[in-house]
């Protein structure tokens, strides 16, 4: 090595070991000035030098926009979400379902901080920062290494003897001052500001050019290694972390062992408490076994981690004035009342609007417009209105009432004899409800129009060029032509998705169209069996009711459904607009050669998917589970697997496929495969 390139190099080794004193220990080791000098002379080598420079080199971490960012990343390992305890007889109840399955109790807890951000993967192969990712589904998630790279406390290269693998898994927030800060900043460019300090962590975090995410006060703390190769071998949570750290990654310093859940409860305690003044959001503490060996043996179900548990603050509250009552027209024409407010800071972010649930809620509540009322709000979760607050000799006036008339459509609301809800009676011509319907049918969860959101919808209706729900299907290139805002590229975007939506499966369109109890596993059994809308339409509710899982509530639902001539007239309108109102004859029936297996997957697999993988192991009746216990048929080995599992699965004899085997087993069938048992 020339003389130049190992200066750059003790360079770079000073300066990563200073970044990390300073933002990940807060504890920096020499002046401002000294780091400056540092700094600029690794600079100037480095202009001089511009083959010298690597992208590890500190000074590399805000680069240009790269078209990398937000490509999906598989992860190596699906990422849980995590259960809820809300009191000390949850903790007792988690404990001991803990202590029942282990057959003993843990050997010792750990609790850390629940951060209130956004959940990162970052992964190292041989101490390089290697890909950075959002949590996404828990499968995969969206590439965001060049705006990862840019937040100083994320090592590009880790400190010390390196692992060759180490997929770790943490948080990434905003500090409450650097919320406050960029909202002041917003303010004055007058940008509209961030609700709270998880959004704004977010948005930064999803910003096309990474010279955004680098100008906002974002930082890190790790707390879960997903994946570590090449390393130690560790026993303990609390292992993993010091392990973590000294590698380089931040730790948060609260994290602390319980012997017992005793000393969890104390921790709780003290969180509750002390968790206002820390710099940073936390809505919780989670609670892990501290044990690697009992992680293990606990498992996971489908959602979490069966050994780990979410300790979630108490909502917040919060005294504000109230002052007036509204209402919206949902998607089914119910009204729900809200509550407008006297705008107030509580959770963790402003509130000046709260729900009110229904009419029987406010009456119950008794609030009145011009109240003081006590307004409660928990991390993501609605805002909603506990109740007044009252002085002994009070003026007031007087009790709420529904309105007779909708205001969107002037027609009556009505609450039928023994219900609950209220609702605007006219229909789907009630431009609010039309609004909300027409949110609902082309969003994800029904026909999933690309480039239909809620502002388009908005748009649409507003200025009359939707007046009805099957429009969507008669919108042409030149309804957008001369807008604002419309580009060729989104015009085309928005067209392909509604020609996309033209040929949904059956089921998909029945979810979309928001029939009262029909979710996606309903519709799903019942196209399963009747194959087009004529055919269902000529179902009775017997018939319905007969399809195994179909139960009488949705087959009485679907049938009057149905029935509406309103509807007939829709569908009818739906099917001129091009869209597909049967499915396609079945293709060869899979059969269920998997029956009674239950497989288990680690490592990816070069010819399928996670997602695709489960489906066929499912659709030829196996199991498919996330650990490997006595009841494991066989672990399915794919590249970068997890440790344990294959330790697992050779301690307990479970045989091993690689993939060529799998795939075997796909095809033919557990025969001359699988051993016998
Ligand atoms: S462990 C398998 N530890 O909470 C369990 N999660 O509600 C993996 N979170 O998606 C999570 N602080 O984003 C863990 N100290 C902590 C955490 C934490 C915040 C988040 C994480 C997770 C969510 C689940």
């Amino acid at each position: 090595m020339s003389d130049t390139a190992s200066r750059i190099e003790e360079l770079r080794a000073q300066i990563r070991r200073h970044d990390h004193h300073y933002y990940v220990l807060d504890n920096p080791l020499i002046d401002d000035a000294s780091y400056d000098r540092l700094w600029r002379e690794l600079v100037t080598l480095e202009e001089e030098h511009p083959e010298l420079v690597t992208l590890d080199s500190p000074t590399q971490r805000v680069g240009a926009p790269v078209s990398e960012l937000f490509s999906p990343v598989q992860h190596l390992r699906p990422l849980f979400s995590l259960d809820n305890a809300v009191s000390d007889a949850e903790l007792d109840a988690w404990e001991q379902k803990v202590v029942r399955m282990l057959g003993r109790p843990a050997e010792g807890y750990i609790c850390e901080p629940k951060i209130d951000g956004l959940a990162v993967v970052l992964t190292y192969r041989d101490g390089i920062l290697n890909v950075a990712a959002t949590r996404g589904s828990g499968e995969v998630g969206e590439d965001i290494t060049a705006n990862l790279r840019t937040l100083p406390s994320v090592p590009l290269r880790l400190l010390g003897d390196a692992p060759s693998l180490l997929e770790v898994r943490g948080e990434v927030y905003l500090t409450l001052d650097g919320f406050d800060e960029l909202n002041r900043r917003r303010r004055e460019a007058e940008l509209p500001t961030f609700a709270n300090a998880r959004n704004a962590a977010a948005g930064s975090v999803r910003q096309k050019d990474p010279t955004v995410t680098a100008s906002r006060a974002l930082e890190i703390w790790v707390y879960q290694a997903g994946v570590l190769e090449g390393g130690p071998s560790l026993q303990r949570h609390t292992e993993v972390l010091d392990y973590l750290q000294s590698l380089g990654l931040r730790v948060n310093p609260r994290s602390s062992s319980a012997p017992s859940l005793a000393e969890v409860k104390e921790y709780v305690k003290r969180m509750l408490d002390e968790h206002h003044r820390l710099p940073y959001q936390t809505d919780g503490v989670v609670i892990k076994v501290d044990s690697l060996a009992d992680q293990d043996e606990l498992g996971a179900t489908a959602r979490a981690p069966r050994w780990a548990v979410a300790y979630k603050f108490p909502p917040e509250e919060r005294v504000t004035t109230l002052r007036d009552i509204r209402i919206n027209i949902g998607r089914t024409g119910a009204a729900t009342p809200f509550a407008v407010l006297e705008p107030v800071f509580v959770g963790g972010a402003n509130v000046s609007m709260a729900t009110l649930h229904n009419e029987e809620q406010v009456r119950q509540k008794d609030v009145r417009v011009g109240d003081r009322v006590v307004v409660r709000r928990a991390g993501d979760v609605i805002p909603e209105v506990v109740g007044p607050v009252l002085a002994a000799d009070q003026e007031r006036s007087s009790p709420w009432e529904m309105p007779s008339d909708c205001p969107f459509c002037k027609g009556p609301i009505l609450r039928p004899e023994g219900e609950a809800v209220a609702r605007c009676t006219r229909g789907l011509t009630c431009p609010s409800r039309l609004r909300e319907w027409l949110f609902h049918f082309s969003s994800r969860g029904g026909m999933d129009i690309d480039g239909l959101g809620y502002k388009t919808v908005d748009m649409l209706l507003r200025d009359g060029t939707i007046t009805g729900p099957a429009d969507i299907f008669s919108l042409g290139r030149e309804h957008f032509e001369d807008r604002e805002g419309w580009r060729e590229k989104s015009i085309s975007n928005l067209l392909g998705g509604i020609e996309a939506a033209r040929h949904r499966p059956l089921w998909r369109l029945l979810v979309a169209l928001g029939i009262r109890h029909v979710g996606p596993g309903g519709a799903r059994l019942i196209t399963a069996r009747y194959r087009s809308m004529d055919q269902i339409a000529a179902a009775t509710e017997e018939d319905l009711a007969a399809i195994d899982g179909i139960g009488e509530t949705i087959a009485r639902s679907m049938r009057e459904w149905m029935a509406d001539p309103d509807n007939q007239d829709l569908i009818a309108k739906m099917g001129e607009g091009g869209v597909s109102l049967a499915d396609p004859e079945p293709e060869e029936k899979v059969l269920p050669t998997l029956a009674g297996l239950s497989l288990v997957v680690t490592g990816g697999l070069d010819s399928m998917n996670r997602e695709s993988i489960q489906q066929a192991i499912v659709a030829r009746g196996g199991r498919f589970v996330s650990s490997v216990s006595g009841k494991t048929s066989a672990l399915v080995v794919g590249a970068s697997p997890g440790v344990s599992k294959v330790t697992k699965a050779q301690r307990l004899g479970t045989p091993v496929l690689n993939e060529d085997q799998f795939l075997a087993l796909l095809e033919h069938g557990p025969e001359g495969i699988l051993a016998e048992e």
